[in-house]
């Protein structure tokens, strides 16, 4: 004999009570009620309403009774889940709101609060100081001429007048690029500008080339193997060494103040003759070589009371026919200096690498004063 089989015997179980169907709703709503926030109404859910909470076990009770009990516990159980997850849902909707205001409120950002997290650049002081070079002379009815970096060799050197075997060569220790047949050259000079502008145009020509420059030496205080100069070159009827000393006074004049002139001592370049160095009264001590005190000498120029600026002379014969012009009718003056050097002397720099290194503190302080 089998025993009678539990399983489907028709007996109301006590979930299925209406004081237990009450309760389990009332439990419910009191949960939903006393959610503070989504992440408690969430709890309450899963306890009152999910799939493992008494209402949900209930239901599964319900298939086990006669028709009329079956009828009866239905109702009541749905009417208890309807008002649960009526109130669910009520509850969810008001604290979703409550949360939205509440992040409206949270994450405002007032445009108007004023931010030091991107503080201003400045532009880099060679870039002021060669377009305030480039100024200088575009007031006195010059043009700014341009040339690439990477030169042919003929340019840098043999139109300059300095052929294969010229000694003068390794004055400039270069930089060549490979394969070695292709003749290209890290320009050690802004000179090949020079043999540009006459091969392209007529004179008079009054031009000025500040660029990048390359030579082998080596990175330190004074030296660096990527530098900056200025070119000019002038090209016209009659002109003279008296034109160029004259256009050199005013350049020092216009970038270290009134009373800083220049002084020549003769040089030798392929590409000028006569050559000469120019140099410059030193804008410290004012060409008296004393400092302050008057006691000592000057730091600046150690003594001299002239600094080393540059290079010049008359244009070389040689170079305006190597570079198509008629040296019966033209003549003209050419002159180079270090911009970077310019600039050390202007701001009373020590180490040239401050120039190169890229630190904001430098640029910001010099590069928005030029
Ligand atoms: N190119 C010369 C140098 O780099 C400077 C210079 C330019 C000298 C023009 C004379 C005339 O040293």
């Amino acid at each position: 004999m089998s025993g009678p089989n539990t399983d489907y015997d028709p007996v109301e179980v006590s979930t299925l009570q209406p004081e237990e169907v009450e309760a389990a709703r009332d439990a419910a709503l009191a949960a939903f009620a006393a959610a503070g926030d989504l992440e408690q109404l969430k709890q309450a859910r899963l306890e009152h309403a999910g799939d493992r909470s008494p209402l949900a076990l209930a239901n599964r009770e319900i298939g086990a009774l006669p028709p009329q009990a079956r009828k009866e516990a239905g109702q009541r159980l749905g009417q208890a889940r309807g008002a649960v997850n009526q109130a669910l849902a009520a509850r969810q909707a008001v604290l979703e709101a409550e949360h939205e205001e509440r992040m409206l409120v949270e994450e405002t950002v007032d445009v108007t609060v004023p931010t030091d997290r991107l503080p201003l650049g400045a532009r880099h002081p060679i870039t002021t100081g060669s377009e305030l070079i480039a100024d200088i002379f575009v007031a006195m009815g010059w043009e700014v001429a341009e040339g690439p970096v990477i030169e042919a060799e003929w340019l840098n050197f043999d139109a300059l007048n300095l052929g294969p075997d010229h000694p003068a060569r390794t004055m400039q220790d270069t930089f060549w690029t490979s394969p070695a047949e292709d003749h290209l050259v890290l320009r050690t000079h802004t000179s090949p500008v020079q043999a540009r502008t006459m091969l392209t145009r007529e004179p008079p020509i009054y031009v000025v080339c500040p660029g990048r420059v390359f030579r082998t030496d080596e990175y330190d205080a004074t030296h660096s193997p990527m530098f900056h100069q200025v070119e000019g070159l002038a090209i016209d009827e009659g002109i003279s060494m008296a034109h160029l000393k004259g256009t050199l006074d005013h350049f020092a004049t216009a970038m270290f103040g009134e009373g800083i002139t220049t002084r020549f001592r003769p040089s030798y370049f392929p590409f000028t003759e006569p050559s000469a160095e120019v140099d410059l009264v030193c804008f410290v001590c004012r060409g008296s070589g004393l400092d302050e005190s008057g006691a000592d000498t000057c730091r600046t120029c150690r003594g001299e009371g002239w600094i080393e600026w540059g290079g010049c002379g008359v244009v070389n014969p040689r170079v305006l026919v190597a570079c198509g012009v008629d040296p019966e009718r033209y003549s003209g003056f050419a002159f180079g200096m270090g911009i970077d050097r310019t600039l050390m002397f202007r701001h009373g720099l020590e180490d040239l690498r401050a120039l190169f290194e890229g630190d904001v503190r430098f640029t910001t302080a010099f590069g928005s004063e030029l």
